[in-house]
């Protein structure tokens, strides 16, 4: 990819260390901007930020060009990221309906967007042996698929941007919708969920987000279905992108990634109907 050098200004700032996400080493901010190291996924990304400045969706940085250190370069988008230790409005069901409102405006903006000829969308692994397929439905739109609270940036209570697309890749809606309420419901074994989170009404959160985003009825019933298929996918998937990536993907799986999936997995099979019915009830 023929990315542009990003002319920096005459004035100098400091590198700010920018923590919080668990995989991306040296993420830092430079005044106005953030740099990044550059991933496989990047030819992807790139041309999909692009897409969105296009469009004038204002809900993701601006993709500036590559430093003379061989960094993306971003802009800084401003406002509040739910880091470590998490606010207290986690939970906040106003905050929710704005998550589920920002994934349907990110999925108005992208929906013209097609993957350019010979960029391969991923993180450059080819797909292990043995991993369970995804779900059988043609995909839709380019998702973002990674809606954890450290890359959805707040203001004035409303999530006003997505960061970090490093696994966008081709999905459908239901996929990106799960993708969200696996982290705001959330959904998994309560024993994993963040402590604010703990005791939350899950289903009722799932519906909060489902009709923010405006989900058509087939998207809500297949829900529970995706979900399940997702879950067993991603710890094939997973665990190969501790074995083959490592860093942050390998902290993650010694931390225990991979039995909070199961977790997740036996949770959809106890409470998928209760779900669905939260879901899909008029
Ligand atoms: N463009 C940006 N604008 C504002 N904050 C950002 C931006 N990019 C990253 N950050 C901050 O840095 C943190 C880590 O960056 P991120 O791109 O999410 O890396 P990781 O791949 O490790 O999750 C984010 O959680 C956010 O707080
Ligand atoms: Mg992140």
């Amino acid at each position: 990819m023929n990315a542009i050098t990003y002319a920096e200004p005459p004035e100098s700032h400091p590198e700010i260390p920018l923590p919080g996400g668990d995989v991306t080493e040296g993420v830092v901010r430079v005044g106005d901007t953030v740099r990044r190291p550059i991933g496989p996924n990047a030819p992807l990304v790139h041309a999909l930020l692009r897409h969105l400045e296009e469009t004038g969706f204002e809900g993701a940085p601006r993709f500036l060009g590559v430093d003379a250190a061989g960094r993306e370069v971003l802009t800084f988008v401003p406002g509040e990221v739910a880091g470590r230790p998490r606010p207290p409005w986690l939970a906040d069901e106003e905050r929710l309906a704005s998550v589920g409102r920002l994934v349907r405006a990110y999925h108005e903006a992208v929906a013209g967007f097609v993957v350019p000829d010979g960029v391969r969308p991923g993180l450059g692994l080819d797909e292990p042996p043995g991993t369970p397929p995804p779900p059988p439905y043609p995909v839709e739109l380019v998702g973002h698929m990674d809606y954890t609270p450290d890359n959805l940036v707040f203001r004035d209570g409303q999530a006003a941007a997505l960061i970090d697309f490093d696994i966008a890749k081709p999905v459908t809606r239901a996929d990106e919708l799960v993708n969200a309420m696996l982290y705001w419901a959330p959904l998994g074994d309560p024993a994993d969920a963040e402590p604010l989170l703990q005791g939350v009404d899950v289903p009722r959160r799932c519906r909060i987000l489902a009709d923010a985003y405006g989900m058509s009825e087939t998207d809500r019933s297949r829900v529970v279905e995706v979900a399940v298929m997702r879950t067993r996918r991603s710890w094939f998937l997973m665990r190969q992108n501790a074995e083959e990536l490592g860093g942050g993907w390998a902290r993650m799986w010694a931390d225990g990634v991979g039995d909070r999936i199961k977790r997740r997995e036996a949770w959809l099979e106890r409470h998928g109907a209760g779900l669905d019915a939260a879901l899909t009830a008029p």
